[in-house]
């Protein structure tokens, strides 16, 4: 069965590494894309604003259904990363992690669920992280809040792959955007000698570029990926969670 045509997507953190590679893709498969981020995102319509706001979370499908006519497709792709052992950690850390990489997603799923049924089904995509299935050392927060994603997924697919939504997510391993490279120049070390050592860590030879994590994406809202429900894709090039 072919995708119909004008398929509607909510993208959040759309003016990030990864979504702006995600709202692009989409684009050129003809589906009509509203981003949400922080600030303007290059998208068919943008919505700016705070996503550890609920109201503004719980808000978002409704206001995009009613901006693009119709909702097929959700992704929930922005996210922070937060360093550090838990003792490193403060509850601010701990709230902010949890309200954008957790919450957020909650109250975008738990209003588009009732639209999507509606319309006769639809496809989520979250963007979890490798490190969600298989934790990395030295990123407590980051590792709970993307394993809360993977595990939201797979419970939700359960629950409403008779109502024709298929929910699934991508797995990364590191990926070639600011969030990778900031962490390099907090560190003091320069991005680009750290991209070219972090290369030859995976066995394909690079990490991924968002375009990658982006035809992912892509796939999983389309038709062709009409039997994925509820997977856990890992995108690493063959490297493992070290
Ligand atoms: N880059 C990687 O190596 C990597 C690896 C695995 C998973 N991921 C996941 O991919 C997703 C995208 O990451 P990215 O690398 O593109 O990061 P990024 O920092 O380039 O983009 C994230 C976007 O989310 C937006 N955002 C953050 N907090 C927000 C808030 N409170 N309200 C609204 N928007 C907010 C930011 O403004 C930004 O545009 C994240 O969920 C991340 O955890 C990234």
């Amino acid at each position: 069965m072919a995708d119909s045509p004008n398929r509607k997507a909510l993208v959040t953190g759309a003016a990030g590494g990864i979504g702006r590679a995600i709202v692009k893709a989409l684009h050129a498969e003809g589906v009509i894309v509203t981003g949400v981020d922080l600030q303007e995102a290059d998208a068919d319509f943008s919505i700016t604003g705070d996503l550890r706001d609920p109201a503004f979370c719980d808000a978002l499908p409704t206001q995009a259904t009613r901006l693009m006519g119709g909702l097929d497709i959700i992704v929930n792709n922005a996210g922070i990363i937060t360093r550090g052992k838990i003792t490193e950690t403060s509850d601010n850390d701990y709230a902010r992690t949890m309200a954008i990489n957790v919450e957020a997603p909650f109250r975008i799923c738990r209003a588009a669920i009732p639209i999507l049924r509606e319309a006769g089904g639809g496809a989520i995509v979250n963007i979890a992280s490798c490190w969600g299935i298989h934790p990395g050392p030295n990123h407590p927060l980051y590792v709970m809040s993307k394993a809360a994603v993977a595990s939201l997924t797979q419970s939700l697919a359960i629950d409403h792959a008779p109502d024709q939504i298929r929910v699934n997510a991508v797995c990364p391993n590191e990926v070639n955007t600011p969030m990778i490279r900031t962490g390099f120049a907090t560190r003091g070390l320069d991005p680009e000698k750290g991209i070219e050592e972090l290369n030859s860590s995976v066995p394909l030879g690079r990490i991924a570029e968002p375009e990658d994590i982006a035809d992912l994406v892509v796939f999983l809202a389309s038709d062709k990926a009409r039997y994925l429900c509820g997977a856990l894709i890992e995108a690493n090039g063959a490297k493992t969670v070290q």
